[in-house]
């Protein structure tokens, strides 16, 4: 414009960011949902690759990049995309490697939604599924079809904390083509399932990474043409996460080595005090000589055997109790927070399925899922010991 603008002129048009010959310490946050192209040449460089940088947010954004890049990190893979919770992250690896007719492996220790997401929605468009033990290769090998793509298992499940053997099911499943995917959100840390031999990682951001209760988000990690394959999935089905969560999950990374370290030993030792308590039927934890995992976690993980403990304390009467009982530990359907929280799986994470799902998986109404986190263990266990007192 030549002339000086109007004031509705002035008002609507947004400030140029202003340059700094010195670079900000922390990453700023770049909310913008779309940015300025200086032309046609530079739009088609942007598109296909010629030149780095953004156009519309659905399509990626700078904070979620650095996100991704962390963590991709952490995990030795090749690339990795940020989308909108962990379930977001699940669907695009399945839109990104499944068609109709494919056939999925699902661990049967599995979070609620993630079995839901296949079982429900996927079978609709003609994906068929299989159960199969992930403790125990040799059952996968029994469901494992020529049209089985995916093999699908958490590093440690929910709620059972069951360890999957990650890299004799890597060697099955590639043995027939297919594919694993881990979800690795309860042992961010613990190990690396990528070098195991799996090819995709995948987390809900939104419990330890994150680590405050204050955003939702999800990764995928793997190899990097498959994930650029995720990424068109990601923008088609406008799956992406956003910058502000993206930022605070980055804040959440720095600080994740100690409150994984501090919580994984305040749930050893309280899952062990728990296991004397005579209200307490049973605790499953991988850190415990009685867990059925105990030997492998021993050898596979490092720096703690994980922040989740599950204790059963006979029904849903007696659990309802305890969580009435409790003044410092609040029922909140999440994990991985820095304060303790508790959950009940079976009215939760694990609502809407079948007896028999329940079965096969060991859930019952009696299960309590608590998730460490970092106040001092001798106040978690006052609380816990004088709630548990009470069920008899
Ligand atoms: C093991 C596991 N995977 C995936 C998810 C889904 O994550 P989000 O809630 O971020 O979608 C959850 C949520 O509780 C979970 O526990």
């Amino acid at each position: 414009m030549s002339q000086r603008p109007r004031p509705e002129t002035i008002c609507v048009h947004p400030p140029e960011v202003p340059e700094s010959a010195s670079r900000p310490l922390s990453p700023p946050i770049h909310l913008s949902a779309v940015y300025k192209i200086a032309g046609l040449d530079q739009i088609d460089a942007l598109y296909e690759g010629g030149d780095s940088g953004y156009t519309y947010r659905r399509d990626g954004d700078a904070n979620s990049d650095l996100l991704a890049a962390k963590v991709a990190e952490l995990e030795h893979a090749e690339d990795a995309l940020i989308c909108a919770s962990g379930m977001g992250a699940e669907a695009a690896l399945f839109l990104a490697t499944l068609s109709a007719g494919d056939e999925v492996a699902l661990s049967d220790n599995l979070y609620g939604k993630t079995v839901a997401l296949v079982g429900r929605e996927l079978s609709r468009f003609g994906v068929g599924h299989h159960f199969f033990d992930a403790t125990r290769p040799e059952s996968l090998k029994r469901v494992l079809t020529p049209t089985t793509r995916l093999v699908f298992v958490e590093t440690l499940s929910n709620p059972l904390v069951r360890l999957a053997d990650i890299a004799g099911l890597a060697e099955v499943a590639h043995s027939s083509g297919a594919s694993l995917a881990v979800d690795h959100t309860f042992a961010p840390l613990l190990c690396r399932p990528i070098e195991m031999g799996a090819d995709f990682v995948t987390h809900s951001l939104t419990k330890l990474i994150g680590g405050h209760s204050d955003l939702i988000l999800g990764l995928l990690a793997g190899p990097r043409e498959r994930i650029a394959r995720a990424k068109a999935i990601t923008s088609a089905f406008g799956l992406a996460g956003n910058p502000f969560e993206s930022w605070l999950a980055l804040r959440g990374v720095a600080t994740l080595g100690l409150r994984s370290q501090r919580a994984c030993a305040t749930a050893l030792r309280l899952a062990e005090r728990l296991a004397g308590h005579p209200g307490v039927k049973h605790v499953h934890y991988p850190g415990l000589s009685t867990h059925p995992d105990h030997a492998c976690a021993s050898r596979t993980l490092e720096g703690g055997f994980g922040t989740i403990a599950t204790i059963d304390v006979g029904g849903r009467p007696e659990a309802d109790l305890l969580i009435r009982s409790l003044t410092g530990i609040p029922f909140a359907p999440s994990l991985g927070d820095a304060s303790t929280t508790l959950s009940h799986p079976a009215t939760t994470s694990h609502r809407n399925q079948s007896p028999d799902q329940w079965a096969r998986q060991g859930i019952s109404a009696g299960l309590i899922r608590l998730s460490f986190g970092l106040e001092d263990p001798d106040d978690l266990w006052d609380d816990l010991k004088q709630a548990l007192d009470r069920l008899g």
